[in-house]
């Protein structure tokens, strides 16, 4: 049967259906979980996806009913109605899943005296008469330094522009916010100053919206990162950027957009508004951080790998798109080097590794791994390129954390055992699943050191791919049978042989072996869902005792959140960004030996041949 293949993002499934197949009959098969109320009969309109890439069946009726003319031209479509006439990439927005995707967002309260860049000041002003002249700024400015002891030299214009109109409506009694010596928001006295801390990575952002005077996180919210439609790793990523400025534009605009949207939701949740944000710091790897910025990244993406600027900034919100208060600044920590961004000072501010008396490593793990090592009081970084093998990519039914996805496998005496997420029926393999399916398979004996996969039980051959049957198709509710590849297995020593190389040469750097290492600290959504055993046994991890590693959730996010509610936090991962030594892998000259052996499956041995 002939068929296309459909990339379903940024669910992270793919797979070939068949040629008279229309794009929900796609999803079905594929497990993707896409809203369709009128069961595909084409009058509900909340099958909406974005056709980004491919050739599709004409615009019908149906469509143009549910969809605008702008919708269309964007390549809108209703999945009933659109049927692939070539490979596909079909974008599916959130809210046309039936179950949201696992993105770690969990509360955060962080132990910290609140003491933001912006501080609050009621005031109650004196209205102008005949013997009272004065501008209304002015007033404002003077009420601040009598009243209040502040001295500011400015207000922000477009607060300015806001100002008089607004002191009116207010009977003359307002808040002022202030920045350094700056008003950057006017607000109704009794209002509240909110704050936004934001982690922005390469697959998943995760947003925290915060009381800046008491520094409790009120909502927080995760999205997909909206750019993964144009590339899943970083270099697609930055080569998409360098091809023109109206691509990197497209790439900044995609981001503003969902960094829009999740503040919109987060301020819903707590019936707040927008413009109450008035102040916002964002972390991220320095891809990231360089496109949110529009900062060239041609220099970034080649050797020596120099980012435009790794000092930390202060730009207003309104300069990048973003819909806070007027006046708003977002702040973004310092980077340390090409690809070791802020979300790793801010992971290490959150995990107090700056103060670390122990020999301590921590990781981030992502679709670039992040590795910091202290010892002796001194930190030192290197960045991996792990790529998105444990997001699911590149592997056969890989898919990304969502409901169906199998999370954790067990393999014993010849019977698998596994769990998916919300209990529901499996449709592919998250990344923790196959972090465990490749563990379990070496640990029986499946697979070898090298990563071969024996023809065993439960192992089938077609000649061209051996892989090992996890779910029977009976078991999976009429679609294909899921399995773990010969391929996949690859991915994933290329992934964590990336990993376990970046600690190695890091350990060789400081003359410690695996075992000087008295903890380890693991971040990261990823890291919070993995069994650290089965990272242990195939060798991602070093081979140290269970009770010597940490997992700490989302401490890029912590970090961010710190930095926004107490300027000595900031003072603090400026200060130790400073410090951090960094380490560029692939000019080591030990690095290639290093890496082959980091491939093998089991424990890191030098002498590997
Ligand atoms: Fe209702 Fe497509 S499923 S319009």
């Amino acid at each position: 049967m002939a068929g296309y293949v459909i990339d379903f993002e940024p669910i992270g499934r793919r797979g070939t259906v068949g040629a008279d197949q229309s794009i929900l009959e796609a999803t079905r098969e594929l497990g993707v979980d896409l809203v369709n109320l009128c069961g595909g009969a084409g009058t509900c309109g909340r099958c909406r996806v974005q056709v980004l890439d491919g050739k599709v069946s004409e615009i019908g009726a149906n469509e143009q009913e549910h969809l605008t003319k702008d919708e269309l031209d964007k390549g809108w479509r209703l999945a009933c109605e659109t049927y692939p006439q070539a490979d596909c990439k079909v974008h599916v927005p959130p809210e046309s899943l039936t179950a949201p995707q696992r993105t770690q967002v969990e509360g955060l309260e962080v132990a910290v005296e609140p003491d933001p860049a912006v501080v609050a000041h009621p005031l109650e002003l004196s209205a102008p008469d005949l013997s009272d002249l004065r501008a209304d700024g002015d007033r404002l400015l003077e009420a601040l330094e009598q009243e209040r002891k502040v001295t500011c030299t400015s207000i922000d214009v477009e607060t300015l522009r806001g100002l008089s109109p607004r002191l009116r409506s207010q009977d003359w009694k307002l808040r002022a916010s202030v920045r350094e010596g700056e008003i950057v928001a006017i607000g109704p006295p009794e209002g509240r100053q909110l704050g936004l801390a934001v982690d922005l990575g390469t697959t998943k952002i995760a947003g925290y919206l915060l009381d800046l005077e008491d520094g409790r996180t009120l909502s927080s919210h995760g999205i997909m990162n909206p750019q993964i439609a144009y590339g899943e790793d970083l270099i697609s990523r930055l080569s998409r950027a360098m091809e023109s400025r109206e691509e990197a534009t497209r790439l900044q605009q995609l981001v503003v957009d969902g960094l829009n949207q999740m503040a919109a939701v987060l301020c819903e949740e707590i019936e707040g508004d927008r413009e109450q944000i008035v102040e916002a710091v964002i972390v991220g790897n320095t891809a990231m951080h360089h496109l949110l910025l529009r900062l060239a990244v041609d220099q970034l993406a080649m050797a020596p790998y120099v980012p435009s600027i790794s000092k930390s900034q202060d730009v207003k919100a309104r300069d990048l798109g973003l819909r806070l208060a007027p006046g708003a600044y977002v702040h973004f920590l310092p980077n340390i080097a090409g690809y070791v961004g802020s979300d790793h000072v801010s992971m290490m501010l959150a995990t107090g590794l700056s103060t670390a008396q122990r020999v301590t490593l921590a990781l981030d793990i992502g679709t670039n791994t992040e590795v910091c090592l202290v010892s002796g009081g001194e930190l030192c970084s290197v960045s991996c390129a792990s790529g998105p093998a444990f997001e699911g990519a590149h592997i056969k039914h890989g898919m990304r954390a969502a409901n169906g996805a199998i999370e954790s496998v067990r393999l014993e005496q010849g019977k698998v055992t596994y769990q998916t997420i919300g209990g529901a029926t499996p449709t592919g393999l998250c990344g923790s699943g196959i972090l465990d399916a490749v563990a379990q398979l070496y640990l029986a004996g499946i697979l070898n050191r090298g990563g071969r996969m024996d023809l065993q039980p439960g192992v089938q051959d077609d000649g061209d791919l051996r892989e090992f049957i996890l779910v029977p198709q009976e078991d999976a509710d009429g679609r294909s049978a899921i399995t773990i590849t010969q391929k996949d297995v690859r991915q994933v020593q290329l992934a964590k042989g990336a990993i376990r190389t970046g600690i190695q040469l890091l350990l060789q750097s400081k003359g410690l072996a695996e075992d000087d290492i008295d903890e380890v600290i693991i971040a990261g959504a990823f890291g919070t869902y993995i069994d650290v055993g089965s990272a242990i046994a195939i060798g991602m991890l070093p081979h140290l005792p269970l009770d010597r590693f940490r997992q700490v959730g989302n401490a890029a996010g912590r970090g961010a959140i710190l930095a926004l509610v107490s300027r000595a936090k900031r003072r603090e991962a400026h200060a130790m960004a400073g410090k951090v030594g960094y380490i560029e892998l692939a000019s080591s000259p030990d690095f290639m030996n290093v890496y082959t052996q980091s491939m093998y499956l089991g424990p890191y041995r030098a002498d590997e041949d």
